[in-house]
Parts: C-alpha cells; sequence; structure tokens
C-alpha cells in the first residue's frame, strides 16, 4: 500500500450510468489503497466532481446530439474521443506537479483507448463493468456465427444454445435489432480487447461466476491477469456519494418506511431500458392487481414516445399502496427491510446490487447482456424467476405472488440469502475479491510506466 502512495491512476469511464457506477466504485477501492486517481469523462454524460471530492476530475469537450444518442453512440464516442483524450493524457502525462501515472484503467468498449495508450507506453488495465458470463457469451461470438446462430432466426427463439448452456438463442444479444451486425462486430470487437490489455477487472466474485472465470482465463485470455474484485459498492470504503446522472428521490425512503417488512416489491428498469406505452399499461395494472405495495421507478425516457401515461387517477386509486418516482437510492431502497422483491431489467449492476441484499428477482431483460444474466438468476443461482412470455398484467401478478406467497417463491427467497452471505464473505480479509485487489495493487505496482 505504501508503494503506490504517490502514484495516479488514470480512469476514464464509458459515459453511461451502468459503466459510470463500476468505475467510480473501482476508483474508490483504489483510493482507499494509496492511490491518487483523475477521472477523464466527456461532456455527453459529463460527471460531478463535487460527488467525489477525493478525486481529480478532467473533461474532454466531446458530446453526442440527439441524433447521435440513439444511433450507434459507442462506435461514434470511439471515433470523436481520440484526439480529445490524447491531448488530455500528454498534460496529465507531463504534468510534473502531479503524482506519476502508473496506468489508465478503461472500459473494453473504447477500444480507441489501445492505440493512445500505446502511443505514451502506457499500459491499459480494462475493467469489464457487466458479469464474467457475459462476456463468455460475447468471446463465443464467432464460434456462434460459425455454427449459424447469427443472424438470430425468429422461429429458433426457444431453442437451446448448447455451446453454452442454459442459454437459449432468445438470451443471445442483437435480436431485436435493426443493424445486427453492428452489434456483432461491437461486442466482438469489445470481447477482443482484453487480449490487448495489461488485465481485467471484474465487478463481480469467485463463488458467483466460478465457471465463467475459469473459462476466461483458461480459453480465452490465457496470458492476461484477471481480478474479480466485486461486488465493488460493497467495499467501497469511501463515503457513500451519488454516482448518479438524474437526481436521486429520497421520497423512496420515507415511503419504505411507512411499509411492512419484506412486503414491497420495488420495480427499476435501470437507465437505458425503455418499454412500449402498452407494456407500461400492462405493468402498471399487473402492480395494481397484485395487491402488494409496490415502489416504481419511472425513468424520463422509460416509455417509448411517451412521457406520463398512467390511467388518471391510477395512484390515487391505490391509497397509498404504490409510490412512483424519476430516479431511486437504489442500492439503499434495496438495502431496506421493506422490500421483498425486485423486479428488474437484470442490468448487470442491479443484479450484484439485489444479490448482495438477498432480494430475490423478478427479471425482464431487455437487451445486451441482460438477457444471460436473467438466465443465471433464475436458472443456475435460481435467485428469481423470469418473465417470458410477454408482460401481460395477469402473468405479472401471477410472477409476483409466486415469489411473495408460493412455497417456490420461499425456496427461491432462501437461496437469495444464502447468495447474500457468500457476497459478504468474498469481501471480508482472506475472501476472493479481497485477496484479488490485493493482487490487483500488486500487479499495478509491477506494470506501471
Ligand atoms: C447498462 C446495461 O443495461 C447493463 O446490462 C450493463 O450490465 C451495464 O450497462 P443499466 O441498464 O443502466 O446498465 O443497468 P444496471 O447495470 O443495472 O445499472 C444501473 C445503475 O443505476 C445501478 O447501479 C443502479 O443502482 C442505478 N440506479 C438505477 C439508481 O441508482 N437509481 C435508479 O432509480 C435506477
Amino acid at each position: 500500500m505504501e508503494q503506490s502512495r504517490g502514484l495516479r491512476l488514470i480512469l476514464l469511464p464509458l459515459p453511461f450510468q451502468g459503466h459510470i457506477n463500476p468505475m467510480l466504485q473501482l476508483g474508490n477501492l483504489l483510493h482507499s489503497k494509496g492511490f491518487s486517481i483523475t477521472i477523464v469523462h466527456t461532456k455527453f454524460n459529463s460527471l460531478n466532481p463535487s460527488s467525489h471530492p477525493h478525486f481529480t476530475f478532467h473533461s474532454i469537450p466531446v458530446d453526442l446530439s440527439e441524433s447521435e444518442k440513439a444511433c450507434r453512440p459507442v462506435s461514434l464516442l470511439n471515433a470523436k474521443c481520440v484526439e480529445p483524450f490524447r491531448e488530455c493524457l500528454a498534460t496529465l502525462l507531463s504534468d510534473a506537479e502531479e503524482d506519476p501515472v502508473a496506468c489508465l484503467i478503461s472500459d473494453p468498449f473504447f477500444h480507441f483507448t489501445r492505440s493512445v495508450a500505446e502511443s505514451f507506453e502506457l499500459p491499459r488495465i480494462l475493467i469489464r463493468t457487466g458479469g464474467a458470463t457475459s462476456l463468455v457469451v460475447y468471446a463465443a461470438f464467432p464460434l456462434l456465427k460459425e455454427k449459424g446462430y447469427f443472424p438470430i432466426q425468429d422461429s429458433r427463439l426457444e431453442e437451446p444454445v448448447t455451446e453454452l448452456s442454459p442459454l437459449k438463442v432468445k438470451d443471445l444479444p442483437g435480436k431485436d435489432n435493426s443493424d445486427p451486425e453492428s452489434i456483432y462486430q461491437l461486442i466482438t470487437n469489445m470481447a477482443n480487447e482484453p487480449k490487448a490489455s495489461s488485465g481485467l477487472i471484474f465487478n463481480t466474485f469467485e463463488d458467483l461466476e466460478q465457471h465463467a472465470l475459469a473459462t476466461l482465463r483458461q480459453e480465452t485470455y490465457p496470458n492476461i491477469p484477471i481480478f474479480p474484485i466485486g461486488p465493488f459498492h460493497k467495499c467501497d470504503s469511501a463515503p457513500s456519494s451519488s454516482t448518479g446522472l438524474l437526481a436521486e428521490d429520497q421520497s423512496c425512503i420515507s415511503w419504505l418506511n411507512t411499509q411492512a417488512p419484506k412486503s414491497v416489491v420495488y420495480v427499476g428498469f435501470g437507465s437505458i431500458a425503455a418499454v412500449k406505452e402498452a407494456q407500461f399499461l400492462e405493468i402498471a395494472w399487473g402492480l395494481a392487481n397484485s395487491n402488494h405495495p409496490f415502489l416504481w421507478v419511472v425513468r424520463p425516457g422509460l416509455v417509448h414516445g411517451s412521457s406520463e401515461p398512467l390511467p388518471d387517477g391510477f395512484l390515487e386509486s391505490l391509497n397509498g399502496r404504490g409510490h412512483i418516482v424519476k430516479w431511486a437510492p437504489q442500492k439503499e431502497v434495496l438495502a431496506h427491510p421493506s422490500v421483498a422483491v425486485f423486479w428488474t431489467h437484470s442490468g448487470w449492476n442491479s443484479t450484484l446490487e439485489s444479490i448482495c441484499e438477498g432480494v430475490p428477482m423478478i427479471c425482464m431483460p431487455c437487451f445486451g447482456d441482460q438477457m444471460a444474466n436473467a438466465r443465471y438468476v433464475s436458472h443456475v443461482w435460481k435467485v428469481g424467476v423470469q418473465i417470458e412470455h410477454g408482460i401481460e398484467r395477469a402473468e405479472i401478478e401471477r410472477t409476483i405472488n409466486l415469489l411473495m406467497v408460493e412455497k417456490e417463491g420461499e425456496e427461491i427467497r432462501d437461496r437469495a440469502m444464502e447468495l447474500m452471505e457468500k457476497a459478504n464473505l468474498c469481501l471480508k480479509e482472506g475472501g476472493t475479491s479481497y485477496q484479488s485487489l490485493d493482487g490487483l495493487v500488486k500487479h499495478i505496482l509491477s506494470i506501471k510506466s
């Protein structure tokens, strides 16, 4: 730890909520190990330096227009960031007043960082903000293409992907995309990027994804050290600071305080997923008809092409049984004793946050890694169930009741508590993530430029 004092790490997050949160949490972890932390961020989804006063922030003038946000934003960011980031890095590396830079830590979706880091002979470590399992799936894309899974055919959606059991064809990303080839390219480029890095960090833990981690170590990236050091947010010793792009509505907590223990369905679909208006209404009526209290995050943009499609008087008719906010302090909500179940889109951060609190999940994956995450939650870890056959109010009501009151739900709830114990154990002194973090610190010291 002493050796890390006086050394700086430069962190460049992919500017989307699900990638920013774990990157800033990682910054806190490495700061606690003695490193100085510099965050370079784009003007697009720019960060608020005051939320992390112990970090140094640099903004690069890269933004996306409304139409660019809707169409291949990751590819555009890769192209637009190259020169501004290069200039920023040149300034940071030549600043004699600041601590010397040990390495760059970035996201494998930011493939442009490879050539920039190489040009400065700066080691680059990657943090994959999704799970190890989904990266195994992504890394198998060329094989799956060879075997005829791509382009995905609607007639095969329910078939198993025998190479990646228990996944089904519908769990592979790209099925609803208008340009599946560009998704294929984006994902295979991302999965290749760690091969040209000095190490790969995961927000996961050995007990959860042992099999996927072994595959990555033995088959996919045999020459790259891999550090599963999560769940980040649980070992993050820094004072709790918001990393949200939207303001958190604290009324959630006062409302939860008025509810009975383990009685509330928390519903939140992350920062990007969107539903159609008809689906939104089915969700609303499914929640209303379930007769359980619910807290629902209805983020701006959640409903395609509509801002507030709730029927007039919907909430009022529930007499306080439902509470709706635009953005919740999610980790606090999941840790609240009144929360019984999390109805989630199965983003990786949400999945881990739920696991850490022992909250069983109703999974409704939308895109990308979410389908694989959901399949593992329902079929491998068995700490949740999936809504698989369309969003329909009677099915929603049935699923909520299955988890809240039925025998099958009780078994799922018990397993969720057992998994929570494992998540907590890996962070304790001598636990796998604890040791892996020490290994990461030693590794950074050994490769520093
Ligand atoms: C995206 C992808 O969808 C996800 O699958 C991938 O693994 C990471 O990038 P996102 O959809 O936003 O992320 O989902 P998720 O990974 O769950 O991240 C959302 C984050 O926002 C979580 O940390 C969650 O705690 C936070 N959040 C969400 C809030 O703080 N408040 C909210 O109201 C909703």
